[in-house]
């Protein structure tokens, strides 16, 4: 790698056509401020869209169109479970959500969200196999490596769509990406929707709670273990997540995390954060971006964002 690579994460932004306006407000905020910084690369890791329809993915598309972003070199994307299976927005929602995540085509909405971001996928690495995932990605000297961990409905293991797994074949495929000559020379980073955070860690106070039995069952990602010593044996040198909606950075089994469920919806924080990303041929340093929103501008003056010193754990829901 002969110079720096900066790449800006974000996940989690929820773009509605129907929901919660403020989501395009707040991310086009954000954006603006990765472009006044000049990022190469913007990732963002799942739940771009609160349901994944047709009329979300035409404000997703404009809000990145209109930052520059619908182009490969520019940005990858993973897709997350509100992509796939939709959430819950009413009173009303609550009763008929679980019917339709069981009415969902898991495979026809990954197809959707394939073709809704296709710019992004022009030029991937991939192994034989036509899949939308897992893929690679060259950026110089980084090699970002995307994989699909949403989990198909299942009554008993996915009633919400909301837990996450990654298929036999896609872990196989994985585990080619990262063994091929091409990205093993490279600072790999992985790019999916997912936490690895240890539940008990998620919601400080409720371990014990209903809500905190409910979450644990409803968050997860199946396979964590199989994944994290894979990352481990390949040197990945980053994850990069969200799906709790949080900004954190951790280490699980040495394995280095960044969560940026927090950039435009942080559950306990107005502000927005992006995580920034530097990596050289020695390696790869992170920051997290905090950028005041409340009642400012328009435009994001950068004198006004600041990195915050420390990373602490993620506790919350998405
Ligand atoms: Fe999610
Ligand atoms: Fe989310």
């Amino acid at each position: 790698m002969t110079s720096s690579i900066t790449i800006a994460h974000l996940s989690d932004l929820h773009l509605s056509a129907l929901h919660k306006r403020s989501h395009i407000r707040r991310t086009r905020r954000a954006l603006d401020h990765l472009n006044a910084l000049g990022v190469d690369h913007v990732v963002i890791t799942g739940d771009i869209t609160a349901d994944g329809t047709p009329e979300d993915y035409r404000v997703a598309r404009s809000v990145l169109a209109s930052a520059g972003l619908l182009a490969s070199p520019r940005l990858t994307v993973a897709i997350g479970n509100h992509d796939v299976f939709g959430g819950v927005h009413t009173a009303e929602d609550v009763l008929s959500f679980p019917g339709r995540c069981a009415r969902t085509d898991d495979k026809a909405k990954l197809k959707e969200f394939g073709a809704a971001f296709q710019e992004t996928f022009q030029g991937t690495l991939m192994p034989a196999e036509k899949r939308i995932f897992p893929f690679a990605k060259i950026i110089g000297g980084v090699a970002l490596i995307a994989v699909n961990t949403v989990a198909p409905y299942s009554r008993v293991k996915n009633p919400l769509g909301s837990n996450g797994s990654v298929d036999d074949r896609s872990f196989e495929m994985l585990r080619d990406i990262l063994a091929d000559p091409v990205i093993r020379t490279r600072r790999k980073i992985i790019a999916l929707h997912h936490h690895f955070h240890k539940m008990r860690e998620t919601r400080e106070g409720t371990v014990h709670s209903v809500w905190g039995a409910i979450e644990r069952q409803t968050m997860k990602l199946r396979g964590k273990s199989r994944l994290l010593k894979l990352f481990a044996q390949h040197q990945v040198d980053l994850v990069l997540h969200g799906h709790i909606h949080r900004s954190a950075e951790y280490l699980r089994d040495g394995v280095r995390f960044l969560n940026a469920g927090g950039s435009v919806l942080h559950e306990a924080d107005p502000d927005l954060h992006i995580n920034l990303i530097r990596c050289t041929a020695s390696g790869c340093t992170t920051e997290i971006h905090r950028i005041p929103f409340e009642n400012l501008p328009a435009r994001i003056s950068t004198s006004l964002v600041h990195s915050e010193a420390s990373l602490t754990a993620g506790h919350a829901a998405a």
